[in-house]
């Protein structure tokens, strides 16, 4: 109870905030404690949020708080703080004077186990100097910012004061808050980082280059640009080549041009997986990384593929122009592969039967052919290897087995027979001879076996 009492105490009259007004709300399965400022009626209900893990304050403007941005923790204060059991602390739909965030993180500071700072929707009001802040020695190490408006950073901030934090700090997002870049100095300061997302900006070629100077992020190991206005690719593999653990890299939801034949260039050899779905891809004419495991291609425009990489675990191709399965031949040790959504008319389950999963429905499939049918049911009798089916396995041809599930026609051999006789090949000859032998009642060489047995 005493802590209870002193958080209260600590809260409501220590901070000095007589206007502290909302309503707090406690969700026991996530230990999660959200209090709105838009009701004014006091902190009604606060202390059933003692537990929590996560505090999440939400609508309002904290300009009301500015009173804040004087106070320094007193021992007592500091004595609370450090038994508190707070890992995160969420700030959603709110107004922030910046001038209150220095004496903010002095007082995180002192909470050991706050790890995660979460800002959503916010924006903050430039004002004109930070104060100086005193000892600054938060154990941050993810840090979120999505759709935040805020001025350019300019002189008013001294990053070298923020240096001992930058240096801890694991995991930075900041994603739709239209950010065109990431000054190269500041990028430096980071050198613990290990995934950096900023998806949904304004990073460009132009704007890639100084971000990712060299020297930038040298732990990094995920980096996400997905949604951005990048257009070269190899801009990207010059600017990124030199960040050596990065393992996961993704491009999505960029608009790539065809390539400039300017050079070519090495991607790490550290990346292991690569987003390249919806880029505008007609063609992989480009430098792949050498050791990547799962490659992600789908919702592009290829209608051709020939890969060649050793690695390669799992390949993302839906949503494409194939018509054929590409070969698999150079891709030793693919277990995955996705070609749903292509205009792929028949599956030969002879280079499929091996993997572990194949999506491949929503296709343009051939049902003219009960040989070409056997096949794919073929492949579907393999338990788990086709999460799609029956449902998406629909016939485009021909016309009288139109929108029939594959599953659904009948295996009338004579189907394949006429198509086959009409054409006259050797090849087809030979097959209807065997499809004759294989309709005997006995078949014609059973006798010798038997005999020689
Ligand atoms: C973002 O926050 C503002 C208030 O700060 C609010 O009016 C708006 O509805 C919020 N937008 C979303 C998408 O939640
Ligand atoms: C950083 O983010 C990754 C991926 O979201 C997560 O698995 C990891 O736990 C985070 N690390 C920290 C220190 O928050
Ligand atoms: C990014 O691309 C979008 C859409 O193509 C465009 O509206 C926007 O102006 C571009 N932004 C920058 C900073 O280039
Ligand atoms: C690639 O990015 C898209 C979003 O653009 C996402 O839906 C997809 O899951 C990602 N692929 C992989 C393999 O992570
Ligand atoms: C298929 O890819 C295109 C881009 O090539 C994209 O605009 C569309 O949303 C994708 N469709 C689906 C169903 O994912
Ligand atoms: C379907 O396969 C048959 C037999 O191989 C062939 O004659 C026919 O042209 C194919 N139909 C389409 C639409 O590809």
């Amino acid at each position: 109870m005493f802590r209870t009492q002193a958080f209260m105490f600590f809260f409501l009259l220590e901070l000095k905030l007589p206007k502290a007004k909302g309503n707090c709300n406690f969700i026991e399965p996530q230990s999660h404690c959200v209090c709105s400022l838009l009701e004014s009626t006091g902190m009604k209900n606060f202390i059933q949020c003692l537990p929590a893990a996560t505090y999440e304050l939400r609508e309002g403007n904290l300009e009301e708080f500015a009173g804040f941005a004087g106070i320094k923790p007193d021992e007592r204060i500091v004595e609370i703080l450090k038994a508190l059991q707070v890992r995160k602390l969420i700030f959603t739909d709110l107004f922030v004077p910046e001038n209150i965030l220095p004496s903010a993180m002095e007082f995180v500071s002192y909470a050991p186990l706050v790890s995660e700072l979460e800002f959503v929707n916010c924006t903050f009001l430039r004002t004109s100097q930070w104060p100086p802040t005193g000892r600054l020695n938060m154990q941050v190490s993810s840090l979120r910012f999505h759709k935040v408006t805020a001025a350019p950073l300019d002189d008013r901030l001294d990053m070298a004061q923020l240096k001992r934090w930058l240096k801890i700090l694991q995991n930075l997002t900041v994603t739709e808050s239209q950010v065109t870049s990431i000054p190269c100095k500041i990028g430096k300061m980071f050198t613990a980082l290990h995934f950096l997302d900023v998806s949904g900006n304004h990073f460009h070629d132009r704007s890639m280059e100084s971000s990712f100077c060299e020297g930038v992020f040298p732990q990094l190991q995920v980096l996400k640009l997905h949604h951005n206005n990048l257009t070269s690719y190899e801009t990207v593999c010059k600017t990124i080549g030199h960040l050596k653990m990065l393992t996961h890299l993704d491009l999505s939801q960029n608009g790539f041009l065809p390539r400039d034949f300017s050079s070519s260039c090495m991607w790490p050899h550290s990346l292991h997986v690569f987003n390249l779905s919806n880029t505008g891809l007609e063609h992989i004419d480009r430098s792949l990384p050498p050791n990547i495991e799962i490659l992600d291609l789908s919702a592009n425009n290829i209608f051709t593929l020939d890969l060649s990489l050793p690695g390669l675990k799992e390949l993302y191709l839906s949503n494409n122009s194939l018509q054929t399965v590409p070969s698999l031949s150079r891709l030793p040790h693919l277990e995955v592969l996705n070609l749903d959504q292509n205009q792929i008319s028949e599956l030969p389950s002879k280079g499929l039967k091996h993997l572990h999963s194949l999506k491949a429905g929503h296709n343009l499939y051939n049902c003219s052919c009960s040989h070409h049918i056997r096949e794919i049911q073929d492949l579907a009798a393999k338990p788990s290897l086709l999460p799609d089916w029956p449902q998406d396995y629909i016939c485009k041809s021909p016309p009288h087995y139109q929108d029939f599930l594959v599953k659904d026609v009948p295996l009338s051999s004579l189907l394949c027979n006429k198509a086959l006789v009409s054409h006259g090949s050797i090849v087809n000859l030979l097959i209807s001879l065997y499809l004759i032998f294989c309709w005997l009642p006995v078949p014609p060489f059973s006798d010798t076996s038997f005999h020689q047995l």
